[in-house]
C-alpha cells in the first residue's frame, strides 16, 4: 500500500472491533495497554528510571523485582481508565523480544497466563516491530510502504516498510545505537541517566558548530552507522580540554548523530522511490532531529510519520497494535512462544 495522506478519515475503533491487552517489559519500564481497533483506550507505563538511576544504568536483577511489583497495578489502572473488565479482552499480546531476558521472562509469563485463564490467543510481538509500526498507530489506512527509522537505546535501524509483516533491513549500528551514544557521552558530562533528553536540554542553549566531532560513515555507500568513535572524540575532548562549556560539547555532539542519521535515512529515501518516512525509538524525542527531518522531508515532499513522544519511548501501546494487527490479520495462538532475546530471532526482519 502506497503512503499518501487519505482524503477522509475512516472511524477509529468500533464496537466490532476485537480488544486487545498487551504488556510490555523488555528493559526497565513495566507497561500495559488496551487497544480497540486503532483507537488506544488506554495505556500506563511504570518507568524504574529513578531506581536506575543511582546504579547509572539498567541491573538487570532490579528491573525483574521491579516488573513483579509493577505488573498488577499497571494491569488494573489500564483496566480501569478503559472501564474494562479483564473478561471483555478477546486477545493478550507482549513482548518477546529484544530485551533483557530476566525481564523479558514476567511480562511474557503474565501475558501467557492472562490468555489461559481467559481461553483467548496469545500473540508474541518483537519490540522493534512495535517501534517501528508505533508512528502509524492514529492512521485510518494503517502500516504502508516507507522508510522506517528505529533510534532507541538499544538498537539504531534503516528498514524498508513493504507493510504489515513485510519489512527489509537495509542498514543497523555496527556499534553503539544512537541512544546508547546520548547515554555513555551524557555520563561522561556528569549528566542524570538516562543522559539523552538531558543532553537534548543542555544543547538547546548550546553552539552546534563549536567543537567538529567525526561524522563516522557518513559518506559510506552502504547503510549502516557506527557511533561509538564520536563518543571516543567527546572523551578525548574532555580530557584534553579543562574548561569547556557543556552546552556547546552537547549541541556539537547531538549536530553530528543527527547529520548521519538525517543524511543516510533520506539517501535511503530516495534510493528505494518511496514517499513517507516513519520515525521511531526514544531518540525520536529529540527536538533537533525532529526539527532537521520536518526540514528535509518537506523540502523532498515526503511525508514525514511521528509518533507523540510518549509512544517513542518504551510502551505497551506499540506492541498493542502490532498483536491487534496481527490478530485482524488471522494470526494464530502462539502460547509455545518463548523469550527472544535477540533481534532478529523468528525471522521477523528480512
Ligand atoms: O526506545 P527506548 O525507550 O528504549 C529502547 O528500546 O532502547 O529508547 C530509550 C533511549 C535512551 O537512550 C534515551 O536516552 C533516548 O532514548 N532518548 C533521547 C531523548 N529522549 C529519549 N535521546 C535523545 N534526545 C531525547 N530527547
Ligand atoms: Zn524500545
Amino acid at each position: 500500500m502506497n503512503c499518501e495522506a487519505p482524503k477522509k478519515e475512516a472511524a477509529p475503533g468500533d464496537a466490532v472491533s476485537p480488544l486487545v491487552l498487551a504488556l510490555e517489559t523488555s528493559c526497565d519500564e513495566s507497561a500495559a495497554a488496551l487497544i480497540r481497533g486503532r483507537h488506544l483506550l488506554a495505556a500506563e507505563v511504570f518507568s524504574q528510571i529513578e531506581v536506575h538511576g543511582q546504579y547509572g544504568g539498567v541491573v538487570p536483577e532490579v528491573a525483574s523485582r521491579n516488573h513483579l511489583r509493577a505488573l498488577k497495578p499497571v494491569l488494573d489502572a489500564v483496566l480501569q481508565k478503559a472501564g474494562t473488565p479483564l473478561s471483555s479482552v478477546d486477545a493478550v499480546a507482549g513482548t518477546a523480544g529484544p530485551g533483557l531476558a530476566t525481564s523479558l521472562m514476567l511480562g511474557l509469563s503474565l501475558a501467557k497466563g492472562i490468555a489461559v485463564a481467559l481461553r483467548k490467543p496469545f500473540l508474541p510481538v518483537n519490540h522493534i516491530e512495535g517501534h517501528l509500526l508505533s508512528p502509524f498507530l492514529s492512521l485510518p489506512e494503517g502500516p504502508c510502504q516507507s522508510i522506517g527509522l528505529v533510534v532507541s537505546g538499544g538498537h539504531t535501524l534503516l528498514v524498508r516498510i513493504n507493510g504489515l509483516g513485510s519489512y527489509h533491513l537495509l542498514g543497523r549500528t555496527l556499534d553503539d545505537a544512537a541512544g546508547e551514544a546520548f547515554d555513555k557521552v551524557g555520563k561522561l558530562l556528569g549528566l542524570p541517566y538516562p543522559g539523552g533528553p538531558h543532553l537534548n536540554q543542555q544543547a538547546s542553549k548550546g553552539d552546534p558548530g563549536r567543537f567538529p566531532f567525526p561524522r563516522s560513515m557518513i559518506g559510506s555507500e552502504d547503510f549502516h552507522f557506527s557511533f561509538s568513535g564520536l563518543k571516543t572524540a567527546v572523551r578525548y575532548l574532555l580530557k584534553k580540554e579543562s574548561s569547556v562549556r557543556v552546552e556547546d560539547v552537547c549541541a556539537s555532539f547531538q549536530e553530528a548523530v543527527v547529520d548521519v542519521l538525517v543524511s543516510k535515512t533520506m539517501r535511503a529515501i530516495r534510493q528505494e522511490k518511496l514517499q513517507a518516512l516513519a520515525l521511531s525509538g526514544g531518540v525520536s524525542c529529540n527536538s533537533r532531529l525532529r526539527e532537521r527531518f520536518e526540514h528535509e522531508c518537506s523540502r523532498a515532499g515526503v511525508r514525514l510519520l511521528l509518533a507523540p513522544p510518549s509512544l517513542c519511548t518504551d510502551n505497551a501501546a506499540m506492541i498493542a497494535y502490532v498483536g491487534a494487527l496481527k490478530f485482524s490479520a488471522g494470526a494464530v495462538s502462539r502460547l509455545d512462544a518463548e523469550i527472544e532475546p535477540s533481534l532478529k530471532a523468528s525471522g521477523w526482519l528480512q
